[in-house]
């Protein structure tokens, strides 16, 4: 571990904003209370073989009915800023026409459970819970669902825009067109490999909607876009090595980031055009809408990739364990790449390498791509571990010494501070801040509840909700930072 408390907190700028981020369908559970609709994630873990365990979001964390106790909890960890997404299904159970009124109730009172906190709301429309209606018209293939997100868009400005200090319109179009349209590892269970290319379209698309429903709401908040970041390397030279590593950092990185901030998708190889045919014919239109100016940038960050040609299998000492969502694309014999592990890394409880320098690099080949971006959040970033409670030898309370969570959370925190700073490698993004993924253990999509990232354990037979040893660093690190600044954080 790097560093102290101490010297993470003198390191950290007094206007940044330190938070922690959540999603809707991960914690709330009440699926099928107070008209609350079904969404593609609920039909997608009623199926069998979906979900590590068979587990259900039926009830996650509770917290529809434990907001109140999970904002004190926000207020006490010291946090500027909550990222949280609102639940579409939960407002608008159709995805068109029809409000739910005890959605909007429920967003309402955690808005303003916040504000008299001074905990300043980041909110994402879209966190992956499309509405089942939506979804069973084909989901993001179907353009349709991006005008009706942006109608949405409209509806939340309404209703919240008055509270909202920053609007991510999606989080992380990437994971949803591959994980869930191309691989169908996620809801809604689609393999369609390159045929799924139209629903990442539709998805930009989707956001650009969403910004100008907003813009033309004339709500006071700052607009902007989540997207995840992972640099792409190549496990072994030579010619297929490097165009497998420019093909799969176009689908996973450049063909979200392109399109909005550079207003085109990426030139490639024209080797490649069997795989990316789809964005070589675009409408300068849909390419306009795409492009919005926005406010800030949110950047998700957890791991870089290792990337090799050919189908795999990898049998090497650099393969991935198994049970790793990552392992089916080291094998999947449709596919011109597979993701290789990294031997010189520790890993977290996902096999997910832990590479803080990696964050360093992310941040400077964006610098490097979008010299116009807009300032930078890092909207989330954290790690899972086998957390394991023990019984305070002192207090005799139960507690859990998370001590790996610290180290991933500083060397990370740290490694975005530095690489941006002045003289820094990525000095010229201006980073405003740091959202920690998450506040407390929770429904981790297809991994089920196998896969704890919170500062905060939750027991999930009774609820319980026990802070971690993370969670008290993290809150030593507001408190050391608050006593050194006065000025209103946002
Ligand atoms: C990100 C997702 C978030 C959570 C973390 C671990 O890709 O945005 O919901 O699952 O990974």
């Amino acid at each position: 571990m790097g560093m102290t408390p101490q010297s993470l907190a003198a390191l950290i700028p007094p206007d940044f904003t330190l938070g922690v981020a959540t999603a809707a369908f991960q914690i709330e559970g009440a699926v099928a209370e107070d008209g609350r609709g079904p969404s593609g994630w609920d039909a997608f873990s009623q199926q069998e073989g979906h979900i590590v365990n068979g587990d259900r979001a039926d009830i996650a964390c509770d917290h529809y009915h434990r907001m109140p106790e999970d904002v004190e909890l926000l207020h006490a960890l010291g946090v500027d800023s909550y990222r949280f997404s609102l639940s579409w299904p939960r407002i608008q159970p159709d995805g068109r026409g029809q409000v739910n009124q005890a959605g909007i109730d429920f967003y309402d009172r955690l808005l303003d459970q916040l504000l008299e906190r001074g905990i300043s709301p980041m909110c994402t429309l879209y966190h992956w819970d499309t509405p089942l209606p939506l979804e069973q018209a084909g989901g993001w293939l179907n353009r349709d669902t991006a005008y009706r997100l942006a109608d949405f868009a409209g509806l939340a400005a309404e209703a919240f825009g008055d509270r909202v200090h920053r609007w991510v319109t999606i989080n992380e179009p990437t994971t949803v067109a591959l994980n869930g349209y191309a691989l169908g590892i996620h809801a809604p269970g689609y393999p369609g490999l390159f045929e799924a290319l139209p629903a990442a379209h539709h998805m930009i698309l989707a956001h650009g909607l969403s910004i100008q429903a907003l813009r033309s709401a004339n709500v006071p908040g700052e607009l902007g876009i989540t997207n995840v970041y992972s640099p792409v390397v190549s496990a072994r030279g030579g010619f297929a090595n490097d165009l497998m590593v420019e093909l799969f950092d176009i689908l996973h990185n450049a063909m979200f980031s392109d399109p909005v901030l550079l207003g085109r998708y990426s030139d490639f190889n024209p080797l490649l055009t069997p795989f990316l045919h789809y964005l070589t014919d675009v409408s300068p239109e849909d390419l306009a809408i795409m492009s919005q100016p926005l406010d800030f940038y949110g950047l998700n960050y957890y791991f870089p990739t290792r990337i090799a040609p050919g189908s795999g299998p990898n049998t090497g000492p650099d393969a991935i364990p198994e049970g790793v969502p990552e392992h089916m694309l080291e094998d999947s014999p449709d596919l011109p790449f597979h993701i290789t592990g990294w031997p010189q890394y520790d890993r977290t409880a996902f096999g997910w390498p832990i590479a803080p320098e990696y964050l360093a690099v992310a941040l400077t080949e964006m610098a490097n791509r979008y010299p116009g971006l807009p300032p930078v959040f890092i909207t989330e970033g954290g790690a899972s571990f086998p957390d394991v409670v023990v019984q305070d030898a002192l207090t005799l309370e139960p507690h859990v010494a998370d001590v790996n969570r610290i180290s991933y959370l500083g060397d990370h925190l740290a490694a975005a501070l530095n690489a941006t700073a002045p003289g820094g490698p990525a000095e010229s993004i201006d980073l405003r801040g740091y959202y920690v993924w998450t506040l407390m253990d929770n429904f981790e999509w297809a991994a089920g509840y196998s896969q704890r990232f919170g500062l905060v354990y939750v027991d999930f037979e009774t609820q319980q909700r026990i802070p971690k040893s993370s969670y008290n660093w993290l809150q030593e690190i507001t408190s050391l930072r608050a006593a050194d600044t006065s000025s209103l954080r946002r």
